[in-house]
């Protein structure tokens, strides 16, 4: 079967994205599968056997600017072209060297042997390793629904609302799962004027007085994933300070979350519904542990610690819970799960509080995907191996 993996793209997220798939095409079964690999740029451009992230050695303290890069060959999708970059047609017509279209089209389902035509050939389905808007977020996927391209992970819908933290808690609060308390902040409204800014910023104060939310508080942009944009307001009643938190999430989405803090421990369970046909399964949950705890109890599990100072943090599955607790977040991760109507995979996050209570804090539909991420760790824990989820993912979207 002939496989496109997807990766990079036009989120924060591309170098994650990028690693992600590094591990993916070092550990895809290529006797079973002919992979085809597609670099998306930040500015949108398919490039196709573009730059092998596996040929990038990240050691070097490099990966927040790492980039597929730009290319002036002709590519398969460009985006960033405007009008004239995306043209859908029939195959025969587009491929017509009279047409002019060159290869810079992508053509619209071949049903006849279900799959797509493309300007690569046949291809029976999609890989999208892609973190964060336009990849995880139910827009790419809605064009391969058009085009009538299996692919693995979440349909439009999951992906749109785990996508964005304010619609999945609204939709678990709604299923009744636990979720930490918030406000949702609309930062276009937030002025430019020093002073004006300063009256917003007491006028959001109030809203959390209301809301009774507790400090701390986590402010963190809706749309966004691995901590990017995520400030912790420690004390009540700082408008400047908060506006400042607001102002930095607002560089990632101007849909600003500000959330209190819950005291717990983060607690992540994979999830694997690899057709809509399968049952959920769930892993045992795992823990990420930081090695510094002690020294720095303030630390929060931000973008540094997740990505460029791996030695200081590692992986517990199960985490080191009684297992009645862990069974509870199995559980929860079910529910979470299928309150949004989850496919193929996610990473369901929690917080488990000293007595017990589990909250879940969010549902990633394409988490971190290395063989030392927490979603292949929590899986090789629970008996499936890096290798062999990747087949059972890609075969649960071909069936
Ligand atoms: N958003 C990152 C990739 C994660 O959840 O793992
Ligand atoms: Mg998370």
């Amino acid at each position: 079967k002939r496989i496109v993996v997807l990766y990079g793209g036009r989120a924060d997220e591309h170098p994650i994205s990028c690693i992600s798939a590094a591990g993916v095409l070092r550990a895809i079964d290529t006797e079973r599968f002919d992979v085809v690999t597609i670099g998306i740029t930040r500015s949108g451009q398919w490039i196709i056997d573009g730059e092998d992230p596996r040929a990038w050695n990240l050691d070097d303290g490099s990966l927040p600017s790492v980039e597929i890069t730009p290319s002036s060959r002709p590519v398969l999708l460009d985006v960033s072209r405007g009008a004239d970059g995306f043209v859908i047609g029939d195959h025969d017509e587009l491929k017509d060297p009279a047409k002019g279209y060159g290869t810079n089209f992508v053509s619209m389902a071949d049903s006849s042997d279900h799959g797509v035509v493309t300007p690569l050939g046949h291809i029976d389905g999609v890989f999208p390793v892609l973190h964060g808007p336009y990849g995880e977020d139910g827009t790419l996927q809605g064009l391969l629904d058009m085009m009538g391209v299996p692919y693995v992970g979440c349909g439009v819908f999951a992906s749109a609302a785990c996508m964005d933290k304010h619609f999945t808690k609204v939709l678990l609060q709604a299923s009744g799962i636990g979720v930490a308390p918030w406000i949702t902040v609309d930062a276009r409204t937030i002025p430019d004027d020093e002073d004006a800014r300063i009256e917003a910023g007491k006028r959001i104060l109030a809203r959390i007085e209301d809301a009774h939310l507790q400090y701390p508080l986590f402010i963190k942009p809706s749309r966004a994933g691995s901590s990017f944009g995520v400030t912790k307001v420690e004390h009540a009643g700082d408008s400047k300070e908060l506006i400042g938190a607001i102002l930095e999430a607002a560089g990632h989405d101007w849909k600003v979350l500000v959330e209190e803090g819950v005291s717990g421990r983060e607690i992540e369970c994979a999830v694997l519904r690899p057709s809509d046909r399968d049952e959920v399964a769930t892993s045992w949950p795992g823990e990420v542990v930081l090695d510094n705890r002690g020294q720095n109890d303030e630390a929060f599990y931000d973008f540094d610690s997740k990505y460029m100072d791996a030695e200081a943090s590692h992986v517990e599955v199960p985490a080191k819970l009684p297992e009645e607790t862990l069974q509870k977040v199995r559980d929860m991760a079910a529910k979470a799960f299928a309150a949004v109507d989850g496919r193929g995979l996610s990473r369901v996050d929690t917080f488990v509080s000293e007595d017990g209570s589990v909250m879940v804090n969010e549902i990633n539909t394409m988490p971190g995907f290395t063989p030392i991420s927490m979603y292949s760790k929590a899986w090789e824990a629970t008996g499936i191996g890096y290798t062999e989820l990747i087949t059972t993912l890609i075969d649960g979207a071909l069936r």
